[in-house]
Formats: C-alpha cells, sequence, structure tokens
C-alpha cells in the first residue's frame, strides 16, 4: 500500500500520463498505468509535474529588508554594499530570522526548496550567521538551506574578515565564499582567491564566489578561481557567481577561458534580474546587459544555474522567490529563445543549481525524494511564458503548499456570461 499516487503527470522531459508513486516520502514507482493501492490519490490532470525550484544564489540576510535605513536611490551596486553597510549596525537577530522565514515561506509557496544563501561574515558579532544557521534548523523539514560564508567587504581588505570567516564555517556554515574584484587591487584579488581555495580544501569544502561583478573586462578573477579549483582537486565542488566582466570582456580571451573553466570543474551562476539591473550604470548608450555569456558556457559544457540573488533589498527592490520570473528575464537577457534554449532555461532553475549545491535525492526517478511541484502549464516552456501557478508543492510526499489556478473571468457581448479562461494553449 502505498501513501500517494499522482496520476496523469507530465515530465519535464516531455513524457506524459505518468504516474508517481510515493511511499516513506521518496519515490517509488514513475510509470504510465500504474497499478498500486493507495492510501490518497492526486490527478495532475495531464500539467508539469517537475522537481522543486532550487536558487544557486541568494541573500537570505538582506532579503524582505528593502527600505531600511533609506532606499537605494541611484539603483547601483556599490550604493547598494554602502546602503547595507549603513543597515549592518542596525540589525538584530530576531529581525533577519523573522525575515528569512517570510521568505521562506514564500519560497514554499512557490515551490522553491532549496537555496544556497550568501551571508556576511564581515561583522565581529557575526550576527547574521548566526540567525541564518537558526533559521537552516527551521526550515530543514520542508526547506534545505545552504549556507555560504561571504565577505562582503573582501576578505583581505576588511580587518578580521579572514578570522570572522573561519570562525563562522566553525559554527558550521557550509561553503566558503568571496569576493575578489572588491579587494584592494587585482593582485590583492588573486590573493584571496588563493586563501579561499585553499582553505576550502582543507576543510572539504564547496566554493562558491561572487566573481567579477564588473563590467570592467580586465576582471579577471574567474580565470584565478579555475586554476586554483585545478590545482587543489576541487573540480565539481567550485562555482563562480556573476560573472558580468566576462560580458565586456575581449572575444579572443573568452575562447581561451571557457575551456579553462570547463576543465577546471567550475560552474557559472548567472543572477539575470539584478544582473540586468545593476551592470551597464556606467555606460551612456549602447548599455551593455551585463549578464555572463550563458549560451557559450553552455556550448563549452560548463554547469549553468540561475539565482534570483535578491529580493526587495538594498539592491533591488522586488522579486517574489519565483524561480520562473528569473528563468524569464535570462531567457530574455541570453536571448535564449530556441525551443531547447528556452528548456536549458528551466533547467538552470531546477536540475542544474540542484548539482551544482550537490543536493541528495533530487530528482524524477524511482528512489528520489518525493519533493514535486505540480505547475499550471504543459511543459517547461510554457511554465516560464506563463509564470505559472504552483498549484500543488508536496514535499517528502505531504502537500506542503496549494495555490489556486490562475484563471480570468469574461463578460463579453454576444459570448455566454461568466467565461472563465486561462493562458495556457
Ligand atoms: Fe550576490
Amino acid at each position: 500500500m502505498l501513501d500517494l499516487i499522482l496520476r496523469g503527470c507530465t515530465l519535464p522531459d516531455g513524457r506524459r500520463d505518468i504516474d508517481i508513486g510515493i511511499e516513506s516520502g521518496r519515490i517509488v514507482a514513475l510509470q504510465p498505468a500504474l497499478q498500486a493501492q493507495s492510501a490518497h490519490t492526486l490527478d495532475a490532470g495531464g500539467q508539469l509535474v517537475s522537481p522543486p525550484f532550487v536558487d544557486a544564489h541568494f541573500h537570505m540576510d538582506s532579503t524582505l529588508s528593502y527600505g531600511l535605513p533609506r532606499v537605494n536611490e541611484s539603483g547601483t551596486l556599490l550604493e547598494g554594499i554602502a546602503l547595507w553597510g549603513e543597515l549592518k549596525p542596525q540589525l538584530t537577530q530576531d529581525a533577519i530570522v523573522e525575515r528569512a522565514l517570510a521568505y521562506c515561506d514564500w519560497a514554499v509557496a512557490k515551490g522553491l526548496l532549496a537555496i544556497r544563501s550568501h551571508v556576511d561574515v564581515c561583522d565581529p558579532r557575526l550576527l547574521a550567521v548566526e540567525a541564518l544557521l537558526h533559521v537552516r534548523e527551521r526550515v530543514k523539514p520542508y526547506l534545505e538551506l545552504q549556507l555560504v560564508a561571504f565577505p562582503q567587504d573582501g576578505v583581505l581588505r576588511s580587518p578580521g574578515a579572514k578570522e570572522h570567516l573561519k570562525r563562522a564555517l566553525d559554527m558550521g556554515v557550509d561553503v566558503v565564499g568571496g569576493i575578489p574584484h572588491f579587494e584592494r587591487t587585482a593582485g590583492e584579488g588573486a590573493e584571496s582567491v588563493k586563501w579561499l581555495c585553499e582553505l576550502a580544501a582543507e576543510r572539504g569544502l564547496r566554493v562558491d564566489m561572487h566573481c567579477d561583478e564588473s563590467d570592467d573586462p580586465q576582471s579577471r578573477h574567474i580565470e584565478t578561481l579555475a586554476f586554483h579549483a585545478q590545482r587543489l582537486g576541487l573540480q565539481g565542488r567550485v562555482a563562480g557567481s556573476h560573472l558580468t566582466s566576462m560580458h565586456s570582456m575581449d572575444n579572443y580571451y573568452v575562447s581561451k577561458l571557457l575551456p579553462l573553466i570547463r576543465e577546471a570543474g567550475v560552474a557559472a551562476i548567472a543572477n539575470p534580474l539584478i544582473n540586468i539591473t545593476l551592470q551597464g550604470r556606467h555606460d551612456s548608450y549602447p548599455r551593455r546587459r551585463g549578464m555572463t555569456r550563458v549560451p557559450e558556457l553552455l556550448a563549452a559544457g560548463v554547469e549553468v544555474a540561475f539565482g534570483h540573488d535578491c529580493v526587495m533589498d538594498p539592491w533591488y527592490g522586488l522579486g517574489s522567490a519565483d524561480m520562473l520570473e528569473v528563468a524569464h528575464m535570462g531567457l530574455h537577457v541570453a536571448q535564449m529563445t530556441g525551443q531547447a534554449a528556452m528548456r536549458r532555461c528551466f533547467e538552470a532553475v531546477t536540475s542544474a543549481p540542484a548539482r551544482i549545491l550537490g543536493l541528495q535525492g533530487y530528482g524524477l526517478e524511482a528512489g528520489a525524494r518525493a519533493d514535486l511541484v505540480l505547475l499550471q502549464a504543459r511543459d517547461p516552456v510554457e511554465a516560464i511564458r506563463l509564470r505559472a501557478t504552483r498549484l500543488m508543492v508536496v514535499k517528502a510526499g505531504q502537500v506542503v503548499a496549494r495555490t489556486p489556478a490562475a484563471t480570468a473571468v469574461l463578460n463579453l457581448p454576444g459570448r455566454r456570461p461568466n467565461e472563465e479562461i486561462s493562458f495556457q494553449r
């Protein structure tokens, strides 16, 4: 006797009329016309069932703080960093916890069940670290939160940051972060990458650095990151986040860089909503888009994910934990409008970040965790087009969120009254 059968599912790979059998929080069967008894049965009605959304890059210590203590008027990255510096002394642990938990509620409702969040370690009190470690435990039953020790003000530039970062790792933060382009010089940036990668290798941890979040084509820390990832045998465990300077680099140099990133097994995390908002701010016209070279990285065999980065914080006043909105923006900015390319954008917010985070038991197959999202869409492309409603979110076999289908009711001349339509085709 199974706990639950979800019948009539369409899967992201195009398989239709699939029944998913769930027992003890795991998928035990995934096939057409499943013959089995179950305590509960739900009908997917031919709609898309996906593994949960995964956000590879977020800042949960600053989320939902928009307007505190003031709004970022220029909209630039640097004013955002300065504003965060103003807010930091006023932060309380309770306020960070309250906002993070509120965000996790939004995430669950949107089928976003795993988030890698950077947490600022340039505060000797490590207030945000303590708060988010607490949140990680609180949300564990329904959301996997992975934390990155992120020296926002530069691990070499900010006094004491090396020690604070090590202390955060000792406290249980999962991943080593960095921000080489914010160090005082390119040389110090490179030195920070070396020190941080060696620390990660020593401790057996993953690495995820804010890397080259700049329009300066000379910002080439990704080259150093790839070099040390390979030298230290960290292949498959290192990610470069943002990499926006690649947008502006010389094509010849990029033709050397892409295979280097691939050889080093370094993943790339673009943050489309934020990159398109913050980059190109020093340009007049033509104004650069600023997102890294996503199609070219994919073609070179590099793992690429899209992250949300910010929601209602000093850098970005919008967002709602909707990874389909992120994929939608990524698709547009990268001009990935072909059918296969659009599907890759869906993977960039599901399976690709799951691999980058090293999530265990993720996916739609027998033996995987029964974590699923039922979308009001027939396929991944329609899901992106509609930023589809999450009709149902299942965590370990339990329904944890529901949202009513998005429909509109029309009253038009010559038509029947109260005609209900959806935007699906
Ligand atoms: Fe970030």
